[in-house]
């Protein structure tokens, strides 16, 4: 099959070392924060913050979160042009919805007298949420769909990742406290151009399960 889609999809494959002399341009970062911004998430909740990694300052710091575990993803953070830690609310509240709806009704998808009528959405919320108030498996799903549509942005770019769920979660929650706000992040992706010579990855074919054991079409 030839499409501009699934070309870009082949191409796109998990850096294990990138060139640390290059940097992603910035009208190139600029698409990937837009498409970041435009990724769907149940009732357009958008539970995530997308907090980016750029100077050497926060490089040290994102670096020493490997002080413990997961040193085999260590190398990424100062070698990488950029890292992305996406970062999921734990306690998704009516508040936070209220958010959503008054975005909603300042951009024309409703009048401001259907406010009240648009918390009846929140009752996904409510389904996903224990009786602590934790909604966290819930969030996280939706952090994670922002993950892919960048994953599909990186590669529409031509741009080289690495995901990282090899992260260890409560450093980052430590060292980057402030900027979290009590979110969480389990998850953050590495993003640059891979280094030709030592990137065992970029050479290997792409391997996947045959389609008709994954797909069924009904
Ligand atoms: C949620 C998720 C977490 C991952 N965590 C890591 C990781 O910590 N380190 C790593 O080198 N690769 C990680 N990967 C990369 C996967 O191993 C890789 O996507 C998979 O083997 C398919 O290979 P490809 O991305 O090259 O097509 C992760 C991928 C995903 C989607």
């Amino acid at each position: 099959m030839t499409h501009q889609i699934i070309t870009d999809l082949e191409n796109r494959y998990t850096t294990k070392c990138y060139d640390a002399s290059k940097r992603i341009p910035q009208a190139d970062l600029d698409v990937i924060y837009q498409a970041m911004n435009l990724s769907a998430s149940s009732i357009n909740s958008q539970p995530w913050k997308f907090i980016v990694i750029e100077s050497d300052e926060a490089k040290q710091r994102m670096h020493d979160t490997f002080a413990n575990k997961f040193q085999f993803n260590q190398p990424h953070i100062k070698s990488a042009s950029h890292i992305v830690l996406f970062a999921h609310n734990p306690h998704y509240s009516r508040e936070d919805y209220a958010k959503v709806i008054d975005k909603g009704i300042t951009d024309g998808r409703m009048g401001a007298e259907d406010r009240e009528q648009a918390f009846g959405a929140f009752a996904f919320v409510e389904l996903n949420t224990d009786d602590t108030g934790n909604n966290a498996a819930w969030t996280k799903s939706q952090a994670y769909l922002a993950l892919g549509n960048t994953l599909h942005t990186l590669a529409r770019l031509g741009i080289d990742s690495t995901t990282m769920e090899g992260v260890d979660s409560e450093l980052i929650g430590e060292i980057f406290k402030e900027e979290l706000g009590g979110y969480q992040c389990n998850v953050a992706l590495a993003m640059g151009y891979h280094n030709a010579e030592k990137d065992y990855n970029a050479a290997l074919p792409k391997s996947r399960l045959a389609i008709e054991d994954v797909l069924q079409v009904l």
